[in-house]
């Protein structure tokens, strides 16, 4: 088995980059089908999801517009359970149907506070997508719409997701050893 060093830690592959495209398409088939008269606003929450968001981004043949945010709430492996809005939502939301595009929904405490943001300013609709969901890290009742895969409560880099800022580059997901 492959393993990779990052800083002090371990990590082996666990999601081949063949594995992660099929579920993006699939996702991107189910926004398309479920979407197509609703003008969606995609709402990328950096830095985790900009690898995700231009993947799916190019497989999306409805009328859209594309917006990024900022927010973190890691410090190394663990949550911080505090949310820091870095760079927040400039455009009007008003009435849009908004899809926010995350990286990986873990303790959901990061979603919950995207949520009740784009509520405040008035969204019409708010829909989920998130390439990993971790069920057993969950503490927060939100409902995902559009979900990859859900994976056991390791901590895992690749494909924009970080340890400790680094490992955002590779292709493939590794999980710490
Ligand atoms: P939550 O608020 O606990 O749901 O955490 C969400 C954020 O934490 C995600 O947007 C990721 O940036 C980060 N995160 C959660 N789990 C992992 C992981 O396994 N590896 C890297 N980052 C993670
Ligand atoms: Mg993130």
């Amino acid at each position: 088995m492959q393993t990779i060093q990052i800083k002090d830690k371990t990590f082996e592959i666990a999601i081949s980059s063949d594995k992660i495209q099929q579920e993006v398409q699939r996702i991107a088939n189910e926004i398309n089908r479920d979407l197509a008269s609703n003008e969606p606003l995609f709402l990328v929450i950096l830095n985790g999801a900009f690898i995700f968001a231009a993947d799916l981004i190019k497989k999306i043949n409805i009328p859209c517009n594309i917006s990024f945010a900022k927010l973190s709430s890691y410090k190394g492996t663990e949550s911080s359970g505090v949310v820091h809005e870095l760079i927040g939502i400039d455009e009007n939301i008003e009435e849009r149907t908004i899809v926010v595009i995350e990286d990986i929904v873990d303790t959901g405490i990061t979603m919950e506070k995207i949520i009740q943001t784009l509520k405040s300013k008035k969204a019409k609709a708010i829909k989920i997508a998130t390439l990993f969901h971790k069920p057993e890290a969950l503490l927060r009742n939100i409902e995902l719409h559009y979900v990859g895969m859900n994976i056991p409560n390791d901590f895992i880099v690749g494909y924009g997701l970080d340890y400790d800022g680094f490992g955002r580059n590779l292709d493939q997901i590794y999980k710490i050893k």
